[in-house]
């Protein structure tokens, strides 16, 4: 699934100018979000939308996301008023007067929060919004979530435009969004400037602009000495690509430009990438290295039935449960039925051992691939399987196998048992 991103798109910055700059950038990052293949499902719009908050800014912005083919949804940013935005996307859902609210899109659910002071240029972030923000994650624990959010909460180094370490309600979003693991990242905009940073136990995401690009420049900066450096550039507008995939969210930046093309998939290079498909097939051969075999990751493919690594998810398990006990059930009258059949007297029968045999393997390999399967489940949920040994407390131990392993999601993404398993 693909997402992608827009940031700081700044309209009306040139007041009663509808064909300024920050329009005519805008149109051209849609209409290459719109030719891509594959194109994304949705657009997410991180706020700083206008440069005023006027109405007819608003306006301009919808006229220009109803022209793109791509749903969208939107955030503010610091430069946004809630009033005039609110007033031309009456369809933006709010709660307690911030724009915050939960998107379902697809396997992702996506969580936007609202960071605006009005008219203050930094970020804020109350105890209520921090109260909202908390419940509506721990309504759904077990669900890869994606929070959407304009300003960063964190110190990026850019000096003139970034949080600095006293500011409170960065700490006190990312205590939230720490006590949540199923939160599998956050993007933001706010930095014209695409960067990276750790953030609440995820990876925060900070998304380029498509109004001009701050510079990178992250010499400290003494406001008492003005140095001419430059501050803002007209790089061209930018945008971000997130990819949801089963080990996680992948993310892309790309600006809206026409580089020069170095090379081609042409008939005269295809030996060449057919070679590397070739390669990619084959293990290293570690010359001068001590060989004491390549090092693998956790398979992300499908897992043995009899194995006890790796995970599984809720459907492979209740098979597995099932095949069980039909065989089980299977093995247990075909003995009830076959001790009388040789003989009736089972305790003067020749083959009265050869049977109980038969019966206690065939037992033993019913019992094998539920002990792995339950511990494949356990892995996926995140437990040991050593949490197995309760299944044998009366009434405990059944309620944990079919709720906890039979019932609940496993974790989004990987976790420290391997991959997440696919479907
Ligand atoms: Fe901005």
């Amino acid at each position: 699934m693909l997402i992608a991103q827009i940031t700081d798109i700044h309209l009306g910055f040139e007041r009663d100018n509808p064909g300024e700059m920050n329009r005519v950038r805008l149109d051209q990052t849609l209409a290459r979000l719109a030719s891509l293949d594959p194109r994304p499902e949705l657009l997410i719009c991180s706020g700083d939308l206008t440069d005023r908050g006027d109405q007819a800014s608003y306006e301009r912005l919808r006229e220009a996301l109803g022209a793109c083919p791509i749903p969208y949804v939107l955030a503010v940013g610091n430069h946004d008023l809630r009033g005039p935005l609110l007033t031309v996307f009456p369809e933006t859902p709010t709660s307690g007067g911030f724009v915050q609210y939960v998107h379902d899109q697809g396997p992702l659910r996506i969580v936007v929060i609202d960071t605006l002071e009005e008219n203050r240029h930094a970020g804020a972030f109350g105890p209520d919004r921090a109260r909202w923000l908390d419940r509506t994650l721990a309504q759904a624990p077990n669900r890869p979530t994606l929070i959407v959010l304009h300003h960063p909460p964190v110190v990026t180094g850019i000096d003139w435009m970034s949080l600095v370490p006293n500011e409170s309600w960065a700490p006190r979003l990312t205590e939230v969004v720490s006590r949540h693991k199923h939160v599998v990242g956050a993007i933001c905009g706010h930095m014209h400037r695409p960067i990276t940073a750790p953030w609440a136990g995820t990876i925060l995401r900070i998304c380029p602009s498509t109004a001009p690009q701050v510079t990178l420049d992250l010499k400290p900066m003494d406001l008492e000495r003005p140095d001419e450096r430059p501050l803002i550039e007209e790089e061209p507008p930018a945008y971000a690509l997130h990819q949801w995939t089963p080990a996680g969210l992948l993310t892309f930046y790309a600006r809206v430009e026409d580089p020069n093309v170095l090379l081609r998939f042409d008939s005269g290079f295809q030996p060449v990438l057919k070679h590397f498909e070739e390669e990619r097939h084959h293990e290293p051969a570690y010359p001068g290295e001590s060989h004491a075999g390549p090092m693998r990751a956790a398979p992300a493919g499908p897992v043995s039935p009899f194995g006890f690594q790796g995970r599984i998810g809720r459907l492979p398990f209740w098979l597995t449960m099932l095949g069980a006990t039909v065989v089980g059930t299977a093995v247990w009258l075909g003995g009830e039925a076959l001790v009388p059949a040789l003989g009736g007297t089972a305790f003067t029968l020749p083959l009265w051992g050869a049977v109980t045999w038969a019966m206690l393997l065939a037992k033993l390999a019913v019992i094998w691939p539920v002990l792995a399967a339950a511990a494949k489940r356990a892995h996926d949920r995140g437990r040991s399987a050593w949490w197995l040994l309760i299944l044998p407390v009366p009434l405990v131990g059944q309620l944990f196998l079919i709720i906890d392993l039979g019932l609940l999601r496993g974790d989004a993404g990987p976790n420290r048992f391997g991959p997440a398993p696919k479907g």
